[in-house]
């Protein structure tokens, strides 16, 4: 039977449709209940869209279309779209169903009643939304301080998904970023290195989420050393703090001289922190101690004093020497 259909489908389409148009229309109808005439539904894609459609029993003839293509005609189905069935209460109700929406059910649907002296059709417009989704995002990265960094972010959706960065920073609150799929960072300081949030919606679905990893790459900066004053006899300590991306290599020096662990000295790494420790100090411990920070962007040092009450005069330096 479908076989058969099929050859003359186009002519009886075509045939029926005409027929269908060239019946006068418009006319208020009180024996037929539908849905105001241009009305838009909105559905989700993968979700089952009834289309409503009212009819009673002086109705002689019903019909679907979709566009131009008959999808019922009556209790016939014309549409080989095996996602598409009627709901049929008694001979009051005429509605389309259709299961598991996409994107291409996407149009306007007409719902033709006539009855012994008028037709009427109904449109309606079906919207089907797709949930935003992001489909590619930038890799993470890792520049210099002062470099341009783009991100990006694409994301699809229906409707189109609005993009929102966000820097959420280890130290503290999210900071806002931008507001396009492209976000341009000139010259890149590194207080804006961190996890950068990028979210797609459309108020269809909970929104999508990524995240790129920003490492922004800096020299050493010492930020704090102390001189120490220590009675002979005592533990005496020395610390030395570097900022810097990547974490710094540390070298002590005593004046000239590259320092080393020993017996009585021990030589501490912890991260960006380094502490020179005498396990018992003595008078020839008293001196100028420099701390020398690297990274492959760029080297500092500072010099320090570890010394006794009675060699105060040498008057402690706590500013790096550059
Ligand atoms: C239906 O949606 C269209 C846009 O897709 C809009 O222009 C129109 O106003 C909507 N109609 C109703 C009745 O909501
Ligand atoms: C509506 O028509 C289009 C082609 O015009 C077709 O791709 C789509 O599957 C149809 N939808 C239904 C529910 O029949
Ligand atoms: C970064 O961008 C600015 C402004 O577009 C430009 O003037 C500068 O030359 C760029 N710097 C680099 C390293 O590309
Ligand atoms: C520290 O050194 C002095 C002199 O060498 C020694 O007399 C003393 O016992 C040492 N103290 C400790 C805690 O090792
Ligand atoms: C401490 O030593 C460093 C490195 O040798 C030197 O540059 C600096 O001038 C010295 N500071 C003092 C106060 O002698
Ligand atoms: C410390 O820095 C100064 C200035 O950059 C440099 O002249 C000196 O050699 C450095 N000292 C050491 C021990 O690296």
């Amino acid at each position: 039977m479908q076989v058969g259909r099929k050859s003359c489908w186009k002519q009886l389409q075509a045939s029926f449709f005409r027929l269908l148009c060239l019946l006068p229309t418009g006319f208020p109808v009180r024996s037929v209940d539908m849905q105001r005439t241009t009305d838009n539904i909105t559905i989700r894609q993968g979700d089952t869209a009834i289309i409503r459609c009212y009819v009673d029993d002086k109705v002689s003839r019903v019909a679907w279309l979709n566009r131009s293509n008959i999808i019922f005609a009556g209790q016939d189905k014309w549409s080989l779209d095996p996602r598409v069935d009627l709901v049929t209460k008694g001979q009051l109700e005429y509605s389309l169903r259709i299961q598991k929406v996409d994107v291409y059910d996407e149009g306007s649907y007409t719902c033709s009643i006539q009855t012994k002296q008028k037709p009427k059709t109904s449109h309606v417009y079906l919207i089907v939304q797709v949930p935003a989704s992001i489909y590619k995002v930038s890799e993470d990265v890792i520049v210099n301080e002062g470099s341009n960094v783009t991100l990006s972010c694409l994301a699809s959706g229906r409707p189109d998904p609005i993009i929102t960065w966000r820097l959420l920073n280890p130290s503290g609150e999210p900071r806002a970023a931008g507001w396009e799929e492209f976000l341009d960072i000139i010259g890149i300081m590194r207080n804006q290195a961190g996890r950068y949030e990028c979210k797609a919606s459309n108020d269809v679905a909970t929104p999508d989420v990524k995240y790129v990893n920003v490492v922004v790459n800096y020299p050493p900066t010492i930020q704090k050393i102390q001189s120490s004053e220590t009675p002979v006899g005592r533990v005496g300590m020395l610390q030395c703090d570097a900022n810097a991306v990547p974490k710094p290599e540390f070298e002590w020096y005593r004046d000239e001289k590259r320092m080393t662990n020993t017996q009585s000295i021990n030589i501490q790494m912890l991260g960006t922190t380094t502490i020179l420790v005498f396990s018992n100090v003595s008078e020839e411990d008293y001196g100028n101690y420099t701390c020398v920070a690297t990274n492959r962007l760029g080297i500092q040092n500072a010099s320090v004093f570890l010394y006794s009450e009675c060699t105060q005069h040498l008057s402690p330096l706590t500013q790096p020497l550059l």
